[in-house]
């Protein structure tokens, strides 16, 4: 392709690029990554630049890059019919296979699935349809969220408020007061350094359980979590957490959203984070890794118990006054059939858990006895490397010396390693395709011990 030299400028200029610092980039003192091309675990940008892509872009190209058969899936789709709606009971072959290829593989409990875009409009619809859902059954009290200080579950305006990051609200007026947070099942950064993982999950359970009588019962709709936390800094829960929670929420009649937006379709090395944890949700948020991000796509897994509500809702009331356009595109669930296909053809999911546990394992044995790496965790194809000033006092650098940034901007200069600085707190992220091999795990892990010796020591 030929270069465009002003690309550059046009990006500056023109481009309003999410999660960045505007000004710095309008004033073109951030770099500009043009990415070009990519296949496998590797991109490559406009310079000619390799990079080992070990977020799999936003954790979310699984399968990895470059897949002809996923391309192909959707130029045939795009040639053969390109768009129709599925409003008023419409479908095409490609969103009716896909519905029942994703029904095949959720949980048993799991009814029927509606399509969106992306995570966020996914969770917006979750809590739309639980707001309707108390309303059919007479509840109109009942409508809080209640999510984790660390969840992460998009930034619209509902969902940006189920996240439970700074950054998400300050400045916007989130979050909205019909959502509450709870404490983050994060055992590292529990505040009781005495406690066992035992107790913490018991302090986890109390929190909620006295946040739920605060409340008042009857004002709580649902509880939303991520299986094991993502953007809020790559965390397995604690043994016991789910039993724990999930009691709780069983007693105050409380519906259970698992978002597996990022777990979903094998992270874990389990087709859900829910069969992975023993988590029964009454709704699953997909995205990403149900077209590997080759094409926009989402999905809110309904069960049979909130379906049957729905459903008389509408005997009720008429159609549902819920849909977009692009619900269930044709390209985006012509591109999930050829993924889901890949991923059983290819048997990505047990990679992902066996290369995953390879990582974690060649990343513990290389940085855990660094003298400011406080953590290393993960599950599957997760891991994370949290650092900190003090391990035995377990004290956390100042967020102003980025070091999580500063290590990961290193990783990228000297190996040409992709790791995410992740948003709070100084904690490396490693998300990679589940189609890394061990030697490209190796890589990573040399890579990142090389950058962290480079900056601290
Ligand atoms: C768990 C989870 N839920 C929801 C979202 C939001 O998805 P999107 O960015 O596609 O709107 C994300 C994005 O990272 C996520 O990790």
């Amino acid at each position: 392709m030929l270069k465009n030299d002003q690309l550059d400028q046009w990006d500056r200029e023109n481009f309003f690029h999410p999660s960045t610092h505007l000004a710095q980039h309008a004033r073109g003192e951030s770099p500009n990554r043009v990415i070009q091309t990519a296949s496998g675990v590797f991109i490559e940008d406009r310079d000619g630049n390799e990079l080992l892509d070990a977020f799999a872009g936003l954790y979310c190209v699984n399968v990895g890059y470059g897949r002809q058969e996923i391309a192909e899936a959707i130029g045939e789709q795009a040639k053969e019919l390109a768009y129709y709606h599925s409003y008023v009971g419409h479908g095409t072959e490609a969103s009716i296979t896909l519905s029942k290829m994703i029904l095949d593989r959720a949980p048993k409990n799991m009814s029927k699935v509606y399509f969106g875009l992306g995570g966020s409009d996914a969770n917006e619809t979750n809590v739309k349809l639980i707001w309707y859902y108390n309303n059919i059954l007479g509840r109109p009290e009942k409508k809080k969220i209640i999510s984790r200080w660390r969840g992460y579950h998009g930034s619209g305006l509902v969902t940006g408020s189920l996240t439970g990051l700074e950054l998400f609200h300050k400045k916007f007026d989130l979050p909205v007061e019909q959502v509450i947070h709870t404490e983050a099942p994060y055992y590292y950064r529990r505040e009781d350094l005495d406690q066992s993982e035992e107790q913490f999950v018991a302090h986890c359970a109390a929190e909620l359980e006295a946040l739920i009588e605060r409340e008042g019962a009857d004002t709580i709709a649902a509880f939303i979590g991520e299986p094991a936390l993502g953007t809020g800094g790559i965390v397995p829960p604690p043994a016991g957490y789910w039993e724990a929670i999930q009691a709780v929420l069983k007693k105050h009649d409380i519906l259970l959203v698992a978002d597996e937006v990022v777990t979903g379709f094998g992270r874990l090395g389990s087709m859900f984070g829910s069969d992975h944890y023993g988590i029964e949700a009454d709704i699953i948020t997909i995205a990403k890794g149900l077209t590997s991000a080759y094409a926009p796509l989402s999905g809110s897994i309904v069960s049979n118990k909130v379906w049957k509500v729905l459903e008389q809702g509408t005997d009720d009331n008429g159609p549902i006054g819920h849909g977009w356009t692009y619900s269930a595109h044709p390209i985006g669930a012509a591109a999930g059939i050829a993924n889901l296909k890949l991923i059983d053809e290819l048997n990505l999911v047990q990679n992902a858990g066996e290369t995953g546990a390879y990582l974690n394992a060649a990343m513990a044995e290389a940085l855990s006895s660094h003298a400011h790496v406080g953590d290393v965790r993960g599950e599957g194809m997760l891991c994370a490397v949290e650092f900190v000033k003090d391990k035995n006092r377990r004290t956390f650098f100042d967020a102003a010396d980025k070091i999580g940034p500063l290590i990961s901007a290193k990783l990228l200069e000297q190996d040409k390693v992709i790791a995410r600085a992740m948003p709070q707190g100084d904690i490396l992220g490693f998300a990679p395709p589940f189609c890394l091999s061990r030697a490209e795990a190796d890589q990573v892990v040399a890579a990142t011990a090389r950058a962290v010796q480079t900056v601290l020591g």
